[in-house]
């Protein structure tokens, strides 16, 4: 449609999430937030007036924020349901030959697209996603994200030591590429860069190190990276760093545990790696489906004073779906006799996740002056969870009743800066994307 003649705010017309806390989520039923087309960001949300016609109505659905996944493997797409006898061995067998693909900018590329789908599909509108150790894969997610125009982090993963040899970084090089991809690729349009080593022990002392020289040369560049995943790896950590204190003291050391890193998993930390977290305003992503699926252990819920977050962890975990996280994260806390209430979970699987990356100015929730990243979410589309919604007698019970029952399915749009994200697999028959 030509520019000139689409008109400059759109309204959509629906029940509003509104998250205010962990502990207050609440639906405002019968909203109108008003979209500014041209700068994609909400103007206004108000009351709708008597008699008022919209572009988008959803009467009787929800809109809600946009899900946030704080810890995903692009490359990984094609890992989904490979089971191994836990996570070295998933790693060794699956997991580095299919990243080695990713030497080949077409195949990332392609990759990359079919990824995107998959998240906008789940509802997932911002992601800190791995890619692997080839610039070219970096190349590929970054620019796909651009061309959606999405808000995202990514980072090449460094690697210079216990892996194959079309993943084996060469460390200087690395260190620059890095350096490179931050200069060309950090706070473009809505993107970020993540420092990305990919954990301690596929990386010498000299590339973490660099890392940490490089993250402390730019402050507002995210870091990333997996810590206390799984009892061998820590073993394998403890026999490479024995001078460290514990598995996250080696990235402590580097200076890599600050404000915008975000920790990928965090099941066996102690007290004292639970307040260097808190202490740095350091984040834990946690991946429930990726700790079953490998059998990883279970995060402490009930301990966890510092900030976390949801994440998928695809290729380890078994679903881009926050519902399915959210899910396994309330099954984990109950058998550790704890109860994630339904705003908790929600909060940290968007709002929450946006303040704690430090981007609730602009992400995590339906607000004048944020960007206009939301979903429509119609709990019609399955005859279950429709019955289940009507019969619900409160907030909590509506909102329960989604992460339980909800699906892809039941992701009715989803919507990146005012306007229905296409996916690329649908681009030939865009008009079913809309079947009202
Ligand atoms: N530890 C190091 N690399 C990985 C990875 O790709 N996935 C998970 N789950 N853990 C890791
Ligand atoms: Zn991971």
């Amino acid at each position: 449609m030509n520019s000139e003649l689409s008109p400059r705010v759109t309204r959509w017309r629906g029940n509003l999430l509104r998250l205010n806390s962990a502990q207050d989520a609440r639906i405002e039923s019968d909203q109108v937030i008003e979209v500014d087309e041209q700068t994609g960001s909400i103007r206004l949300i108000r009351p709708p007036q008597p008699g008022e016609k919209v572009e988008h109505d959803h009467r009787g659905r929800l809109i809600a924020p946009g899900f946030i996944d704080t810890h995903v493997h692009f490359p990984q797409l094609d890992v989904i349901g490979s089971p191994a006898e836990g996570l070295l061995p998933w790693l060794e067998q699956h997991t580095f030959p299919t990243e080695t693909l990713f030497c080949d900018p077409g195949h990332a590329k392609a990759v990359a697209d079919v990824f995107i789908d998959e998240l906008l599909r789940h509802g997932v509108t911002t992601a800190a996603v791995y890619c692997t150790s080839h610039p070219a894969s970096v190349e590929a997610f970054m620019q796909a994200s651009l061309a959606r125009d999405l808000a995202m982090i990514a980072g090449k993963v460094l690697q210079d030591r216990h892996s194959p040899p079309g993943l084996h970084d060469d460390t200087e090089q690395s260190l620059r590429d890095t350096e490179a991809l931050i200069g060309r690729w950090h706070g473009k349009a809505r993107l970020h860069y993540a420092i990305t080593p990919r954990f301690a022990p596929t990386s010498t002392e000299r590339q973490l190190a660099g890392a940490g020289e490089i993250a402390r040369a730019f402050p507002d560049v995210f870091v990333q990276s997996h810590v206390a995943e799984n009892r061998q790896e820590i073993d394998w950590v403890r026999s490479l760093f024995p001078g460290d204190r514990s598995y996250l003291a080696v990235y402590e050391r580097f200076g890599l545990v600050r404000p915008r890193s975000i920790w990928g998993h965090c099941i066996y930390l102690d007290d004292r790696d639970r307040a260097l977290l808190k202490d740095h305003d350091a984040l834990a992503a946690v991946c429930p489906t990726s700790n079953l699926f490998l059998g990883s252990g279970l995060f402490n819920f009930s301990e966890a004073a510092h900030r976390w977050t949801l994440a998928s962890d695809i290729g380890g975990g078994s679903s881009f779906s926050p519902f399915r996280s959210m899910m396994a994260a309330y099954e984990i806390a109950r058998l550790g006799g704890h109860y994630l209430s339904p705003s908790t979970l929600w909060w940290h699987a968007s709002a929450g996740s946006a303040a704690a990356l430090g981007l609730d100015h602009r992400l995590g929730s339906i607000q004048a002056g944020n960007d206009a990243d939301f979903i429509v979410i119609d709990p019609a589309t399955k005859p279950l969870l429709a019955r289940r919604w009507a019969a619900a007698a409160s907030d909590q019970a509506r909102l329960f009743a989604l992460i339980v029952l909800g699906d892809d399915r039941t992701i009715r749009h989803t919507v990146v800066r005012g306007r229905i994200a296409p996916l690329s697999d649908q681009a030939a028959s865009s008009s079913s994307l809309s079947p009202r």
